[in-house]
């Protein structure tokens, strides 16, 4: 509990000096539902890889009556060779009674094994599929995974993941009751940016995981994310901070936290962002220390 304060209060000094008024009530709000989603078919694959385990959402605030289960982390991918995966494809929109057959984040990431979409299979060491609560309310996408998540297979393990990891917790999350992903699953090699066809290969399975985990709020770091899940080529320095709309879910763009430790100045703005995000959750906005 101290640790998880003093974490707090390094983001927010990092962050330009804010302090953060800890919130220990948790808000019971309704979960937010009724909209549309488009499908994700499989083209059937079962394997012997676990099933991924039913886990709860987050007991952070929310707008349903929630279990009030411990969150569940989710499995490393196995780093072996597997059969060929079959392809994925988007289908129409359907209603949300029908979303029972959405890939779960277990099928998806046996969709991935062995990947070989694009040329960033031929560098990699492990596909980074994703970490965390796969009933997250709020989930961070990231850009793609650097030398250190490719090693592990593990997105934000690096030196921008411990600042993801600072700003979370100065949210009033816990990392792991949080969903984290990237837009490509693959390390582009020398850390150059996703090309366009490497972007187009893997979007799917992002869209697909964003279906699959159904989040209160999305949280886009960095331009790739934002511009990808958008559609929308407004440089980030325009997106963040404003609120948008993907799939009928709440999305607010702000920057990469790489880009943050180069510019350490502009964490001031990326707190504002996380901000507006945490009063959707209840959690109290900072406050001048
Ligand atoms: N940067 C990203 O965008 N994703 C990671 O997983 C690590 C660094």
């Amino acid at each position: 509990m101290l640790e998880d304060l003093r974490r707090h209060l390094l983001w927010q000094e990092e962050a330009g000096g804010r302090v953060l008024r800890l919130d220990a009530r948790r808000v019971a709000e309704q979960r937010g539902g009724g909209i549309p989603r488009p499908a994700v078919m499989l083209r059937a694959q079962q394997t012997q890889a676990p099933q991924e385990q039913p886990a709860p959402r987050a007991p952070v605030a929310r707008m349903a009556p929630q279990r009030e289960l411990p969150p569940a982390r989710e499995s490393r991918p196995a780093p072996v060779a597997r059969p060929a995966a079959p392809e994925i494809r988007a289908e129409p929109p359907r209603s949300e009674g029908e979303a029972g057959d959405r890939p779960t984040l277990d099928e998806l990431r046996r969709e991935l094994v062995d990947c070989q979409r694009c040329k960033l299979c031929s560098g990699r060491k492990n596909i980074v599929f994703g970490v965390g609560n796969p009933r997250a309310e709020l989930v961070f996408v990231g850009e793609g995974p650097g030398a250190e998540e490719d090693l592990q297979g593990v997105p934000f393990v690096g030196a921008a993941g411990q600042l993801l990891t600072k700003m979370i917790e100065a949210m009033g999350f816990h990392r792991d009751e949080v969903y984290i992903c990237n837009v490509v699953k693959c390390r582009p090699p020398g850390n150059r940016n996703p090309e366009p066809d490497e972007v187009k290969a893997c979007e799917p399975f992002l869209r697909a995981q964003l279906r699959a985990v159904e989040p209160k709020a999305i949280v886009a770091l960095g331009k790739f994310a934002a511009q990808t899940l958008l559609r929308d080529g407004t440089p980030i320095t325009r997106l963040r901070g404003q609120w948008r709309e993907y799939e009928g879910i709440r999305l607010m763009p702000t920057f990469h936290p790489a880009y943050l430790l180069r510019q350490p100045a502009e964490k001031r703005k990326a707190w504002e962002d996380l901000q507006q995000v945490m009063k959707v959750f209840g959690k109290q906005p900072g406050k001048r220390g």
